[in-house]
């Protein structure tokens, strides 16, 4: 039994009439995807554009819901968590993981901060415990893999690169990754949007061919992880 998660997160549509270009991470992400259920033979495919339909921004109520005991929940705290019970659900389930983010102002778009702050909740995907002297947080799951598609109008986010200091995006969502239980992360990156020349275009054609490569590499990974 193998599950993929499939989360996008641009507010821009593949195609559109109102922008001048589409988005590029849902369309690297849209090809993966395409070539991948071909190759892995999946059993179910979870789809989320938290870009278009925003998960809720947390609140103090929920806090306190997320805080009270299962147990003791009012109704309404029960209706307060409703939607990061289905998050959370889905990524339970999910033996792979796919995020494409946008990069906005050097880090992720607030949706799917938003989608984070719904999932990273305790007793559910992380404990705390203070015998663990400073690291008290743990992950609850494991043995997932990750794959990051992301998309920027600069360039040079890597180490090293002239961005470095400014690289808040991939360092973000490895660091958050680990509270999905993901154990194994891929990424593609499409850099230089804002330029438009022919590094940009280099660029996408070499995140293409990795979103190809991916996904031969990683279904035979899965096919062999779930048989
Ligand atoms: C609101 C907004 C903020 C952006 N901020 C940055 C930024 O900080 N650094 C950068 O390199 N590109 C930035 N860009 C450019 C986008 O990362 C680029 O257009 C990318 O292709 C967007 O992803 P998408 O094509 O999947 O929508 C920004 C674009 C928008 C619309």
């Amino acid at each position: 039994m193998s599950v993929v998660l499939h989360v996008d997160s641009s507010v821009r549509a593949i195609s559109n009439a109102h922008t001048e270009h589409g988005s590029i991470s849902k369309r690297l992400a849209k090809q993966f995807i395409l070539r991948f259920k071909d190759e892995a033979g999946i059993d179910e495919y979870i789809y989320r554009d938290v870009g278009v339909n925003a998960p809720r921004f947390i609140t103090q109520d929920w806090i306190g819901a997320v805080f009270t005991p299962e147990s003791e929940r009012t109704s309404q705290q029960q209706q307060l968590l409703r939607e990061s019970d289905q998050l959370i659900a889905e990524v339970e389930k999910a033996d792979f993981i796919v995020i494409s983010s946008p990069m906005y102002n050097y880090g992720m778009p607030a949706q799917l901060k938003a989608w984070f702050d719904q999932i990273i909740r305790i007793n559910k995907t992380f404990d705390f415990d203070l015998a663990r002297g400073d690291k008290p947080l743990a992950p609850i799951l494991s043995g997932k893999t990750l794959l990051i598609i992301t998309s920027s109008g600069e360039f040079g986010f890597e180490k090293g690169g002239v961005n470095e200091e400014s690289s808040h995006l991939v360092p973000h969502l490895r660091t958050l990754s680990k509270y999905l239980g993901v154990t194994e992360i891929y990424e593609i990156a499409s850099e230089y949007q804002e330029f438009a020349d022919h590094r940009h275009k280099k660029s996408l054609q070499m995140a293409e061919s990795q979103a190809k490569e991916l996904a031969f590499i990683l279904a035979e990974k899965l096919r062999r992880k779930t048989c």
